[in-house]
């Protein structure tokens, strides 16, 4: 979604923009702009397309100041063009402005700023809070932030300046993310923590409604009755370099590679941090665990299904999409624990699953990668996955990280329940910490991944079959599969492929059938040989050593692994798979089309 950036300080704020612009990129947008203050007005650059468009126009029409903000633009609102880009300026060239998030009243706002006769140059939701602004402004920006707060319906992250004040930069935000980074230069906002990381490690991540003045040397805070607030200054341990490609092509390639580090890192930092947590929570009071998410990390919660029922015997273990639980007025209680799977923290339904479930009085748990974050706040409780900053928007390693502590966090609720003796757990957190050198195996396969994906290109459409967990995380190899390579692609139940799929599987076709359940092997092959007896290929991964590969089946080893902890090895598999696959294409693996890496709106 949209990303934000603004500086106030010494320096010269249009490199610092577009630099921290860049390390906003991956959250995907499809227009860019800047504006900074330059006496008494604002000079404005704003280019539909990607950030080298924008670094062009610059080139050809240089800005420079002392105060500034930058936005990648993400559209819900207008097409992506140059006008709808922002910043926007209100019509008296008073106050600009970058929002990220969505104004759900702008349209009734809009006519009533248009039938006061103020004239509007965008499509955007994002014009209203400009022209609002200039509409309310009193010579007090504050105030006038505050006023215009008080008026907006739905989500913002703003970042304001004034004509009238060249040194102070305002800044606000409501369910969407933004942080204010203040370094011996000047003082930053910003969406994310690499927009920032160049020049400072130390920030304040803002609540929903709190505002922050920044001016060259200091940072103030106020509540929404402008009343001076103390907030703690965060530093922020990991370094640039963890935000940067390190000589792979893409983040993607290098975050894959990360992840026997980062599983090795998120068992360690739970065994040591969290066992404590968990020890503290009631297990035995609840009588529904409800798994909830987006996306990938809704794929890691149809994994954890599978293993909570299976070690805890929980009466009933649901994996539900955040989208559709908000909506569905649930029957959760005190004794339901609500479990939201977030890598940003931030996503928008996955927030709005969890302030309903709260609502309803049931106990929730996160499991988040980014500190700080909204759901990493709100929440009960918060584990951390360890898996640093993932900037591909395709998520690999915060997935895994998510995974392994849903497994982690299943062996304690079993111990805790009396499912499991201590020798099980034992065994169990064994299996667990073999994991990462398991993925180290795994990737020295990488050359004959990469041979097989380079053959696959040309597929318009690819199936993924497995049965029980293995279906589980089929879902995720397909949705990976889709999202960076543009081919269509379903996952199915195996044992479901007969009852509608199988119409679709003709000459040349590919399924990619997952087999790690011994005792469904033999049902798995059967429905590949179904599908090859109807001219379809079959890559065949997991641990099979009886299959015997020919010119319609190919088959990757996975090492020997406990099948409840197998998807960590298949998912490793279907990452590299979907990443060969797309990078054969030629394509924008980092950025796919359309895509945002933090959906923080509806
Ligand atoms: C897919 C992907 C998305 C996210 C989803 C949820 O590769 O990254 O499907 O998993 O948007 O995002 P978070 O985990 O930030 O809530």
């Amino acid at each position: 979604m949209c990303g934000i950036i603004g500086y106030v300080g010494n320096k010269d704020a249009v490199p610092i923009i577009v630099d921290g612009l860049k390390k906003l990129e991956y959250r995907g947008y499809d227009s860019a702009g800047i504006a900074v203050y330059k006496q008494n007005s604002f000079d404005v650059v704003k280019q539909k397309g990607r950030l080298a468009a924008l670094e062009a126009r610059l080139a050809e029409r240089p800005l420079s100041g002392r105060m500034g903000i930058g936005h990648t633009r993400w559209a819900t609102h207008g097409e992506p063009s140059d006008v709808n880009s922002h910043p926007h300026v209100g019509s008296k060239n008073k106050i600009a402005v970058v929002h990220n998030g969505i104004i759900e009243n702008y349209k009734h706002l809009k006519e009533r700023l248009e039938h006061w006769g103020i004239p509007f140059a965008s499509q955007t939701d994002s014009e209203v809070i400009a022209q609002l602004a200039e509409h309310y402004y009193n010579g007090d920006l504050l105030d006038t932030v505050i006023h215009v707060s008080t008026v907006l319906e739905g989500s913002y992250a703003l970042g304001v300046m004034c004509v009238d004040d060249p040194d102070i930069l305002i800044a606000i935000k409501k369910d969407n993310p933004l942080i204010i980074g203040v370094s011996d230069h000047g003082n930053f906002i910003a969406s994310d923590v690499p927009a920032v990381l160049k020049h400072t490690n130390k920030v304040y991540y803002l609540n929903d409604k709190e505002i922050a003045v920044l001016r060259n040397n200091s940072v103030e805070f106020f509540n929404i009755d402008k009343e001076p607030l103390e907030k703690p200054l965060e530093t922020i341990t990991w370094n640039l370099d963890s935000a940067e490609k390190g000589g792979y092509p893409h983040f993607m390639l290098k975050e894959i590679m990360e992840q026997p580090k980062i599983l090795r890192e998120t068992i360690n930092s739970a065994v040591n941090n969290y066992k404590s947590v968990i020890d503290t929570l009631d297990v035995a009071k609840f009588n529904k665990i409800v798994i909830t998410a987006c996306g990938s990390a809704y794929n890691a919660g149809v994994v954890a299904k599978y293993v909570f029922e299976r070690l805890c015997r929980f009466p009933s273990v649901e994996t539900e999409l955040a989208s559709e639980f908000r909506y569905r007025d649930a029957v959760i209680n005190e004794k339901t624990l609500v479990v939201l799977v977030s890598q940003s923290g931030e996503t928008a339904d996955t927030i709005a699953a969890m302030r309903e479930a709260k609502s309803k009085g049931a106990v929730t748990l996160s499991i988040v990668n980014v500190v700080g974050s909204t759901i990493a706040k709100e929440a009960d409780f918060c584990l951390l996955t360890a898996a640093g900053p993932e900037i591909a928007v395709a998520t690999t390693k915060a997935f895994s990280a998510q995974l392994v502590l849903l497994y982690i966090l299943a062996v304690w609720f079993a111990v805790k329940l009396g499912k499991i003796t201590q020798k099980v757990e034992q065994e169990l957190m064994s299996q667990i910490a073999a994991l990462p050198e398991k993925a180290e195996d795994i990737l020295k396969q990488i050359d004959s991944i990469q041979k097989y994906a380079s053959t696959c290109v040309g597929y318009k459409s690819i199936f993924f079959i497995g049965r029980n967990i293995d279906y589980a995380i089929a879902l995720e190899g397909s949705l990976k599969l889709k999202e960076i390579s543009y081919i269509h692609s379903e996952a199915y139940a195996g044992g479901e492929l007969k009852h509608g799929t199988i119409s679709l599987v003709e000459e040349d076709t590919l399924v990619v059938a997952i087999s790690n359940c011994a005792t469904l092997y033999g049902k798995i092959m059967s429905n590949a040989e179904q599908v090859i007896s109807r001219g379809a290929k079959v890559l065949l991964i997991g641990n099979c050593p009886a299959a015997k590969p020919d010119d319609k089946l190919f088959c990757i080893a996975l090492p020997e692994s406990s099948e409840l902890f197998s998807p960590s090895l298949s998912v490793i598999v279907l990452q590299l798979f979907s990443y060969y696959v797309a990078a054969n294409k030629g394509l924008d693996i980092d950025k796919p089309r359309n895509l945002a890496k933090s959906v923080t709106v509806e």
